[in-house]
């Protein structure tokens, strides 16, 4: 085998983070080696992402980095991922000296794909789907975090929101049998992980084509089946995100009363406060039934927090239109909240009407968007002052080598001072001082 060494970069969304994992789990079960730089690489593959025009910008540029880079041996290149998915052929006639693409469906070929490379030289592409036999391998060794596991549970998206590049990408919903999941969670418990985040485009879409898993569990959804059956794993911490309103469940909310491991933190996008831009959008739902939701998610017994996604200038949104969106940002007080400007991708229905909005305008809607979330996150994070929080500890602050962070059950980040032996450890910190996105604290 020519090609030994092998770096892998990624872009995008938790789906994208699994799949790496994945493809590094398998390639090094093949004799792969896997490294931390591109300089050092045989093999370098982006996992991308197409979500947004900046997203997908973002490996053409690291392709020209790879080629002014000063390595003996010019690397192969391959791109996995949503641009390689979307883009296919066009990719490797645009640039010969890409080697693979690898289609959302192919991350366990990679092996097979690079022995083909290693035996003619030629440029090769997989678009194909999954195997039936190796969706989502519950074996995953090689993972992002030491502590916290990425369990798929669903795959791909049929909402066909009109701004949204997804489903054409990932292709159509299909969930995992709970089984498999729970296997996966059992096996994350047993070599110590404490906290699995169950990731899905829409996670509480899940229908699974079988029940097994989910006897004997009770639950008004598959979704809510799951969040009960994986609990009983007596996995320290369970997260999932993202969910969709329009499959919203108030059930979810009892099983995570239920069961002090469930974490107390939903991921609910809401996208616009306006019910002419959310039809345009074809959310399927309006402004009244997502605060339905809210009201259900905030009157629990439980503290749970909530964080939501905006699009800004959808083609045709007017000032007033945006306005009401500011409404609904005053009146649900997110706990976070993460604003995208509109942004055109080809192919979708949203391409064809009008980009009416300006980049400027755009910008400034962007603007007063964040600023009125900062003052509500402002009083939120503050409100958490005096109080004790559980943290899993999940490394050294970037920002201080004497601080260690990690998050709470409510997905907040929390700095505080330690021994750097609690890494990986679930703490007690109480709470001093609020930042903007972060909180701080001293260890109980
Ligand atoms: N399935 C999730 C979202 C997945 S994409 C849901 O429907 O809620 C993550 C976020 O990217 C979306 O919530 C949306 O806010 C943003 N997004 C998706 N397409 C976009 C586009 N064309 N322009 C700007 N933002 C977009
Ligand atoms: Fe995209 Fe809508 Fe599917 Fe979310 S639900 S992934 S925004 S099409
Ligand atoms: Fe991006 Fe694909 Fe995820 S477009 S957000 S990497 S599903």
């Amino acid at each position: 085998m020519g090609q030994k060494r092998i770096y892998i970069e990624t872009f995008g969304c938790q789906m994208n983070v699994a799949d790496s994992e994945r493809a590094a789990t398998s390639l090094r079960a093949q004799g792969y080696e896997l490294t931390e730089s591109s300089e050092s690489a045989d093999v370098v593959i982006f996992n991308t992402c197409s979500v947004r025009e900046k997203a997908e910008q973002k490996v053409f540029h690291r392709i020209k980095d790879i080629k002014k880079q000063n390595s003996e041996k010019f690397p192969i290149i391959g791109i996995m991922g949503c641009v390689a998915q979307l883009m296919g052929p066009a990719l490797l006639e645009s640039d010969h000296s890409l080697k693979m693409v690898i289609g959302t469906g192919a991350t366990d070929r990679i092996p097979r794909l690079l022995k083909h490379i290693a035996d003619t030289n030629e440029q090769i592409i997989d678009l194909h789907g999954r195997e039936e036999s190796d969706i989502w391998d519950a074996s995953t060794t090689d993972r992002h975090s030491k502590y916290i596991g990425f369990v798929p549970i669903i795959e791909g998206c049929n909402k066909f929101c009109t701004y949204c590049i997804v489903p054409y990408s990932r292709g159509r919903e299909r969930s995992r049998i709970a089984l498999d999941v729970i296997c996966e969670g059992q096996n994350l418990l047993a070599n110590g992980y404490k906290e699995i985040q169950l990731i899905g485009q829409n996670v509480n879409s899940y229908r699974p084509h079988s029940d097994i898993g989910l006897q004997g569990f009770a639950g008004a959804t598959a979704f809510s089946k799951l969040l009960r059956a994986i609990s009983s794993t007596g996995l320290p911490r369970i997260k999932f995100t993202t969910s969709f309103p329009r499959d919203f469940h108030d059930d979810i909310v009892s099983a995570i009363e239920e069961n002090e491991n469930l974490c107390n933190w939903i991921h609910l996008p809401v996208q616009s406060g306006n019910n002419r831009i959310l039809r345009a959008m074809r959310r399927g739902y309006k402004a009244e039934e997502y605060i339905k939701c809210v009201e259900t998610i905030k009157n629990s017994r439980r503290r749970i927090s909530l964080t939501s996604d905006i699009i800004v200038g959808f083609p045709g949104e007017t000032e007033k239109e945006f306005e009401d969106t500011m409404k609904l940002i005053e009146q649900c007080q997110f706990d976070g909240l993460y604003i995208f400007k509109y942004s055109e991708r080809r192919g979708t229905p949203a391409a064809k009407l009008n980009d009416t909005v300006t980049s400027d305008e755009k910008t400034r809607r962007f603007l007063s968007l964040e600023k009125l979330q900062m003052s509500i996150q402002n009083k939120l994070y503050n409100s958490y002052v005096g109080s004790t929080v559980s943290v899993l500890v999940e490394g050294l602050s970037a920002r201080s080598s004497e601080d260690l962070t990690g998050h709470t059950t409510c997905n907040k980040v929390v700095n505080f001072k330690g021994n750097s032996n609690l890494i990986g450890k679930i703490v007690n910190v109480c709470i001093s001082e609020a930042k903007a996105h972060s909180l701080y604290g001293r260890l109980i």
